[in-house]
């Protein structure tokens, strides 16, 4: 039997935006699974939505999607991604910005462990402005950010930040 190709996903997902979803979407047309893994060592202090939220909203997002799998995760991703038996991790790339922290990450990762690639992916042309800490910015000072997050988002951020 064919082997099955598992990605992850890894991200802070806070809190998950169309660009991300968009990402996630086109990542299914190459691989069997795609596992989007929340990280906790981002989580001291300063997220939004906890790490349980946040799952509980990619599964929303994601419902019936039977090759998308939510987790979270804490320690290196290279030994998480191990785990899971994924070749490969997934990062999106917006703009030339993101370039230099992603080419750190993903050379000491490949440094950590030689046979897990990172593959990037450019993010889609009306989502590469888009990022969870914008729509946050924006949303907590009274912004519509109907257009860059999913409406299980949208209500959730107009339930934190009731101007928005
Ligand atoms: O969406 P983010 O916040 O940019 O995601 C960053 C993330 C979670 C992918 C990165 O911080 C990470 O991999 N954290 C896990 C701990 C780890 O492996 N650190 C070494 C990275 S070289």
């Amino acid at each position: 039997m064919a082997e099955i190709s598992v990605a992850v996903y890894p991200g802070s997902f806070d809190p998950i935006t169309n660009g991300h979803i968009d990402l996630v979407t086109r990542t299914l047309r190459i691989f069997d699974q795609v596992v989007i893994a929340i990280a906790r060592n981002q989580d001291k202090g300063g997220a939004l939505f906890s790490v349980e939220e946040r799952m509980a909203t990619v599964r929303k997002v994601f419902e019936g999607e039977e090759r998308v799998r939510v987790d979270s995760f804490e320690g290196l991703l290279v030994d998480y991604a191990e785990a899971q038996a994924a070749k490969v991790v997934i990062r999106g790339l917006r703009a030339v910005s993101d370039f230099e922290y992603e080419f750190q990450m993903a050379t000491m990762n490949r440094r950590l462990k030689p046979n897990l690639e990172t593959f990037f992916m450019m993010t889609g042309e009306s989502s590469f402005y888009i990022s969870s800490r914008l729509v946050k910015e924006v949303a907590g000072l009274g912004g519509d950010v109907a257009a860059f997050v999913p409406d299980v988002v949208l209500d959730q951020l107009r339930k934190k930040f009731p101007r928005s």
